[in-house]
């Protein structure tokens, strides 16, 4: 029997294999990703050819691009880049003032963590100040999202909705609606037919935005993208999408504690420091303009291992609580547990003290949390984590009256943080009276004191930390039973 023929008039189409968590394509497939080392992430494509193509809806697609002209800078008009308030304080002040018309934003997050809220309710607000906002929900049915809008007060006039996963059917709506705010839940939802590659693929991602951003652009349209991140973090599918868009927003927080955070890791029209809280209710998403009130609303004071510092959250100082517990463990590994803190950070903390503190706690099981749900990674938290755990384990608890902020340096030296002199002025206005800080430290605002110390031992010492039993605080109950050793 002859062979059979070899399909010789076919030509096969040429295929790549992309990365669904960095978009890398390698020609082979592979169980990991050599660029980025994620697993199982590699899915086949077509790779498209340069067609010139031209989707979706009509009057956007296929225009020619204006004769470049050359224009001295100082000449060029400054008639698009104001932001327009968006009627929600806290995402205004994120944003440096609001959305830009013809901006596209992208606003990623752990699925969940309330970013279809957060975006009703600035299609409402956007209507309330006069605007028009269309919403087009790939992820739910327009019931779903109406009966969310009712509760959320957000059924307003000049809020309208499309309910579609078809990019050609979202543009033409977009096209015929005129809206200036077009919100898109979720870009991984979207997809084009004319992209080969499957729903939430990358390359479907990328073709999607990028249609969106011409329209934004063409129109001058102030278009938000919904992009869900996994849960390591890194805005995954949506990161190849950040280098498209005009502004990378991050909303985050934990499933169990109903403070929310934007922060701002790209914006092209003004600087990215700032960050909205807001906090989760049953009514949707409330601005909170004072955080730190917020979270030490519930702090017990006088409790051994518990001590405020100033954090800075983007460019703006929140004081928050920060817990340690430490207790015998009967583990021959014991546990070190943390919440809101870099595990890192609370090992370097440990090792210091035992190094160059002369207190061990290799025995104990260790606790460290953040209170309230909030997550801290900068340095300025080391002082205080290594007065947090001197505290829990000799039972001594530090003054209700005292916040502490400085990195600790390997050979236990404290350090100055950035913005001292603004979280010391943060304290001041929340009664905080002292504050533990390095030697080059500015001066506290008027009504503060600060203890300078050297070292993370120099401010064991100064506070009273090693004195076990502490004077007229009558918390010597929470003394552990085997005392570590703490130098005196
Ligand atoms: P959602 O906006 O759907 O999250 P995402 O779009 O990021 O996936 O919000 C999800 C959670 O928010 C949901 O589990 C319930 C909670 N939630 C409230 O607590 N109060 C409210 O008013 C609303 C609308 C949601
Ligand atoms: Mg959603």
């Amino acid at each position: 029997m002859a062979q059979p023929p070899r399909s010789l008039g076919r030509v096969r189409e040429r295929t790549v294999h992309r990365c669904g968590e960095c978009g890398a394509t390698h020609p082979r497939w592979a169980g990991k990703c050599a660029q980025c080392g994620a697993w199982n992430s590699l899915r086949e494509e077509e790779v498209r050819r340069p067609t010139g193509r031209s989707t979706a809806a009509p009057g956007w697609a296929g225009r020619a691009d204006a004769a470049a002209s050359t224009v001295a800078l100082a000449d060029v008009p400054l008639d698009g880049g104001a932001p327009r308030p968006t009627g929600l304080a806290e995402l205004d002040r994120s944003l440096a003032g609001g959305l830009v018309p013809g901006s596209v934003t992208l606003v990623g997050g752990e699925p969940g963590v309330g970013k279809s809220t957060l975006l009703l309710q600035l299609a409402a607000a956007w209507a309330g100040r006069g605007g028009s906002a269309l919403i087009v929900a790939a992820e739910e049915s327009a019931e779903q999202v109406r009966r969310r809008a009712e509760r959320l007060g957000a059924a307003v006039p000049g809020v309208s909705i499309v309910a579609t996963t078809s990019l050609p059917a979202a543009l033409e709506a977009a096209e015929r609606a005129e809206p200036d705010l077009l919100v898109v839940d979720s870009i991984q939802a979207i997809a084009d037919p004319a992209v080969g590659a499957g729903g939430g693929s990358v390359s479907q991602m990328r073709e999607c935005a990028a249609a969106l951003v011409h329209f934004a652009k063409s129109r001058r349209v102030a278009t938000v993208l919904v992009g869900h991140v996994t849960k390591d973090g890194a805005l995954a599918g949506p990161k190849v999408l950040e280098h498209l868009v005009d502004t990378v927003c991050s909303f985050d927080g934990e499933r169990h504690h109903a403070l929310r955070i934007l922060t701002v890791a790209k914006h092209r029209f003004g600087p990215t420091g700032e960050l909205g809280v807001f906090e989760m209710t049953e009514h949707g998403l409330d601005g909170v303009g004072d955080p730190s009130r917020l979270l030490l609303g519930d702090r017990r004071s006088g409790v051994a291992g518990s001590v405020v510092v100033p954090v800075l959250e983007g460019r703006r100082p929140i004081l928050v609580e920060l817990q340690a517990l430490v207790a015998r463990s009967p583990l021959p590994t014991p546990r070190r547990t943390v919440q809101g803190i870099p595990p890192g950070r609370l090992a370097l903390a440990l090792a210091v003290l035992e190094q160059r503190a002369g207190c061990s706690l290799a025995t104990m099981d260790v606790f460290a949390s953040v209170v309230g749900g909030v997550k801290v990674a900068e340095p300025a938290i080391d002082l205080a984590l290594g007065l947090a755990l001197v505290s829990a384990a000799t039972g001594v608890p530090l003054g209700a009256d005292l916040v502490a902020c400085g990195e600790v340096g390997l050979a236990g030296e404290l350090r100055q943080v950035v913005h001292t002199e603004r979280r010391l002025m943060e304290a001041g206005r929340l009664g905080f009276v002292r504050a533990c800080v390095p030697p080059s430290a500015p001066d506290p605002p008027p009504g503060m004191s600060v203890v300078r110390v050297a070292t993370l031992a120099d401010a064991v010492a100064a506070l009273g930390l090693t004195r076990g039993r502490a004077r007229g605080h009558g918390q010597a109950a929470d003394r552990p039973a085997a005392a570590p050793r703490v130098a005196e």
